[in-house]
């Protein structure tokens, strides 16, 4: 390879990996952390943002994917399975064809935004669509994979949590220290317990001499965690955190409270607005990664969040993922004329 190894190779004595385990990378990680200098003005508070999108399939989902394919793949096996609200069954079925493998994943029909089926049938994966919600198909998932001699690549795969820690690593490594707070979406729970891990592992090694509170975002639709029951059937319009009842629950309570954070929820109003400000910084976010930064906001509004501190929010997914999104929210503001300079000149000293 040339430049950055990936992250089985990067954080080697960190991860489950030694001589057995395939050297699988598409040169997942490494993602920028950037600093967001509308929003540390707005808020009073230096805000970085950590661009999760920058991975080769576009989302966080890589950094746990690379590990879990690795040793589903050192165990064995010949196919992996999973679940998806979208960027897991994009990165699964990428990992899949990198690793010679197949990748079969079930989607909730008619709720996976279009980047990531763009993806998904790209990689050849195996695409089944169920009539159902995303939690329905991981139960699915989850009932028939051992029968079918499959390795279930979701977040209740142990390795998937563990690559995923290395998010919180790279952090620490860019500030040289750990942050005051984290700011993450919660779907299905998974990544906010993987940074917790993340955060304290570093800590207990030495690396960092703090870890942060946390502080996670349902979508107000889908706020089991936060109404502390199931929701059957949940709606946002960020697709990706559709989920109403998240596999890593406990985790999740675990590293809001551990770390003297929270869980709370975001309205879809709330994210969209947030997902306006990220453009303003020159960057673009799937909505569901725009509910770090919703719920950033909303504690700056509440009186909650203080000034002078190190804040991160998590870009988990990348805007090209769901340009249906963008487009509806925005309006098409494109505007259309004449192929003529005096058209476009006209059109141009109309001030808009
Ligand atoms: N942001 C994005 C862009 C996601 O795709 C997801 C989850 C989350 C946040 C929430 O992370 O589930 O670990 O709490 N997407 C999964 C999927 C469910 O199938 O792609 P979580």
């Amino acid at each position: 390879y040339v430049g950055w190894p990936g992250l089985l190779s990067a954080y080697r004595e960190w991860l489950p990996v030694d001589n057995h385990t395939p050297q699988l990378s598409l040169h997942e990680g490494n993602t920028p952390l950037v600093y967001a200098t509308k929003l540390s003005e707005m808020l009073e508070n230096d805000v970085y943002l950590k661009l999760e999108g920058a991975n080769p399939t576009g989302s966080f989902k890589d950094r746990g994917m690379v590990l879990a394919v690795a040793k589903a793949k050192e165990a064995g096996k010949d196919t992996v399975i999973c679940a998806s609200t979208g960027n897991t069954s994009a990165s699964a079925a990428a990992f899949a064809a990198r690793a010679d493998m197949q990748a079969v994943i079930l989607i909730p029909h008619g709720y996976v935004a279009l980047g990531k089926l763009a993806q998904a049938v790209q990689y050849g994966a195996r695409i089944v669509a169920i009539r159902g919600n995303f939690d329905e198909a991981l139960a699915i998932v989850r009932e028939i994979a051992d029968g079918l001699g499959m390795a279930v690549v979701n977040s209740v795969n142990p390795y998937r949590l563990q690559g995923q820690q290395t998010a919180a690593f790279e952090i620490c490594d860019a500030l040289g220290t750990a942050p005051d707070a984290l700011f993450i979406p919660v779907g299905n729970a998974g990544n906010i317990s993987a940074y917790w891990m993340g955060f304290e592992a570093y800590a207990k090694a030495g690396k960092v001499l703090k870890t942060p509170n946390m502080f996670g975002f349902e979508a107000e639709g889908a706020a089991a965690i936060v109404r502390n029951q199931p929701v059957e059937h949940p709606e946002t319009f960020a697709t990706a955190i559709r989920i109403g009842k998240p596999a890593s629950w406990d985790k999740a309570v675990h590293a809001a409270e551990a770390s003297g954070g929270a869980i709370d929820f975001v309205t879809d109003d709330e994210i969209a607005q947030a997902y306006r400000l990220i453009a303003r910084e020159g960057l673009f976010a799937e909505p569901a990664s725009a509910a770090s930064v919703a719920g950033l906001i909303k504690r700056h509004q509440h009186g909650l969040l203080g000034r002078g501190q190190t804040l991160v929010c998590v870009l988990t997914g990348n805007g090209l993922k769901d340009p249906d999104s963008a487009i509806r929210l925005a309006g098409d503001v494109t505007e259309v004329v004449d192929s003529d300079q005096h058209a476009v000149i006209k059109l141009l000293e109309r001030r808009v």
